[in-house]
C-alpha cells in the first residue's frame, strides 16, 4: 500500500511512468489490432441511427465491427405476438453496413428482456411446450431471416449457464426441456445459414461454468449442429477475475471454436455484494456511499483502470490467434449500463472514453498494449 503510494507520486512528479489521456488525433483501435482480431463496441439506439455524432466519430475511427446493445432483443423487435418493431434494428444494421462493419446480431433466445407473453397462452396460462416451440421458431425465422447475410454472427443462445455450470432453469428450459438449445441453433442455421453462430454468456472464468460451457457447445456440435464460437462477457473488475482465470477459458474455448470477448467493461466502483458478472436481476436500492466518484474518477484510478485493460488486451494479443473479436459493451461511460446496475443511478466509468467522448489513459493503455506483449513474449 505504502509503496504503490511511493509509486502513484513519483509517477505523478515525472508524469510520464503512467498512461496519458491523450492519444494521436490517428490512433485507432482497430488499426492497431488490424492483424490480431476485429475491435468493436456495442451500440445503443441513439448511436445506431446516427443521432449521435460524436459517437459516431469515435465508433468509425476506432472500431470495425459493432454489436446491438438492446435494439435486437426480443422485447423491443418483438413486443406483442403480431407485432415487430423492426426501424432501430434496421437503422443498426444499416449503420454497419454504411461503414463496412461485422455486424453481430445479440440476441435470439434469452431468459430476460423477453416480454411475459411469449411464455403464456391466449388465457394467460404458462404456454405448453409446443406453442412455446413454434414462437421460438416464428421470432428466430422472422428475424435472422429479415437480416440474412446482413448480421455476419447471431448470439443465437444467450446465458443459458448457471455459475456452477449447470443449465438454467429458464422458462425456455422448463417449458421445453433441454432440446430448446438444440432447436434454437437449428432454427438460426435454417434461418441463414451463412451466419456465424454463438453462444454467450458472462462469469465464463469461473472453471465450473468454464465446464459447462463446453459441455453445452460439445454437446450441440456431437448432434451435428453448427455453433461456431463462445462470447466470453468481459463484466470484470478491477482485481478479478484474475489474468490466469480468463487465460484458462479463452485456451479451453479455442478448442471447440472461435472465442470472443463480447461485452467488455471494467467496472471500478464498489460492489454492495459479492455478487459479479452480469445477472440483471441482482439489483440493490440506491445508496450514496457506493457512488464514490460523483465528481470525475481520481487519477489513482484511472491509472489503476488503464493498467487493468494494459494487462487483459497484452493476455488478448498473446492469444490473438484464438481470438476472432473483442468488443467492449458501449462506447462512452456515459452509455454504459454499469451506471444502473447493481445500483440504479451510479457515475460509472467503466469504458475507454469518458462522458465528453474524450479518450481516457486506459485509451493510450490498449493501444500500447501491443508492444508492450509483443516484448514480453
Ligand atoms: O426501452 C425502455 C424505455 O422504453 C424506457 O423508457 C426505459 C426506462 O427505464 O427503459 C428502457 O428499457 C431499458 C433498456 O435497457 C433499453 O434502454 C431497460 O430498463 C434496461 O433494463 C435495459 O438494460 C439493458 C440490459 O441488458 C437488459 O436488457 C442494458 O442497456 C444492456 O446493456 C444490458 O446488456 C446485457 C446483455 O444484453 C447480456 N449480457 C449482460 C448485459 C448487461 O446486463
Amino acid at each position: 500500500m505504502i509503496k504503490s503510494k511511493r509509486w502513484l507520486m513519483a509517477c505523478l512528479v515525472l508524469a510520464s511512468c503512467g498512461f496519458t489521456a491523450t492519444t494521436s488525433p490517428e490512433a485507432s483501435l482497430k488499426k492497431v489490432f488490424k492483424n490480431d482480431f476485429l475491435m468493436g463496441a456495442a451500440l445503443n439506439g441513439k448511436q445506431a441511427s446516427g443521432k449521435d455524432p460524436e459517437a459516431t466519430a469515435i465508433i468509425t475511427q476506432h472500431f470495425n465491427t459493432i454489436s446491438p446493445e438492446n435494439v435486437l432483443k426480443w422485447e423491443a423487435i418483438h413486443p406483442q405476438p403480431e407485432k415487430y418493431n423492426f426501424g432501430p434494428a434496421d437503422a443498426y444494421v444499416a449503420f454497419g453496413r454504411q461503414h463496412n462493419m461485422f455486424t453481430v446480431g445479440h440476441t435470439l433466445v434469452w431468459h430476460s428482456q423477453t416480454p411475459d407473453w411469449v411464455f403464456e397462452d391466449a388465457h394467460g396460462k404458462a404456454a405448453g411446450k409446443a406453442l412455446l416451440q413454434q414462437r421460438m421458431a416464428e421470432h428466430i425465422n422472422t428475424v435472422a431471416g429479415r437480416y440474412k447475410g446482413q448480421i455476419g454472427g447471431w448470439d443465437v443462445v444467450n446465458e443459458a449457464l448457471n455459475d456452477d455450470g449447470t443449465l438454467r432453469q429458464s422458462k425456455w428450459y422448463t417449458i421445453i426441456g433441454e432440446d430448446y438449445l438444440a432447436q434454437a441453433y437449428q432454427l438460426a442455421r435454417k434461418a441463414d445459414p451463412k451466419a456465424e453462430l454463438y453462444y454467450n454468456d458472462y462469469n465464463l472464468w469461473k472453471p465450473a461454468k468454464r465446464e459447462g460451457a463446453l459441455r453445452l457447445v460439445r454437446s450441440l456440435q456431437a448432434k451435428g449442429l453448427k455453433v461456431d464460437g463462445i462470447g466470453m462477457q468481459g463484466h470484470w473488475g478491477l482485481e478479478s477475475p484474475s489474468i490466469a482465470q480468463i487465460e484458462e477459458s479463452i485456451v479451453a474455448f479455442s478448442k471447440v471454436g472461435k472465442v470472443m470477448i463480447t461485452e467488455l467493461d471494467i467496472d471500478v466502483l464498489p460492489n454492495p455484494s459479492n455478487r459479479n458478472g452480469a445477472d440483471i436481476d441482482a439489483t440493490f436500492a440506491f445508496d450514496e456511499k457506493y457512488n464514490v466518484y460523483t465528481n470525475g474518477l481520481p487519477e489513482e484510478v484511472q491509472q489503476k483502470l488503464a493498467r487493468r485493460y494494459a494487462d487483459i488486451f497484452a493476455l488478448f494479443h498473446k492469444h490473438r490467434e484464438k481470438i476472432a473479436r473483442v468488443t467492449f459493451w458501449g462506447v462512452t461511460d456515459a452509455d454504459s449500463w454499469l451506471n444502473n446496475w447493481p445500483i440504479k443511478g451510479r457515475t460509472s466509468y467503466p469504458l475507454l472514453f469518458d462522458r465528453t467522448y474524450q479518450p481516457k489513459p486506459a485509451l493510450d493503455a490498449v493501444l500500447k498494449s501491443v508492444s508492450k506483449s509483443s516484448s514480453s513474449q
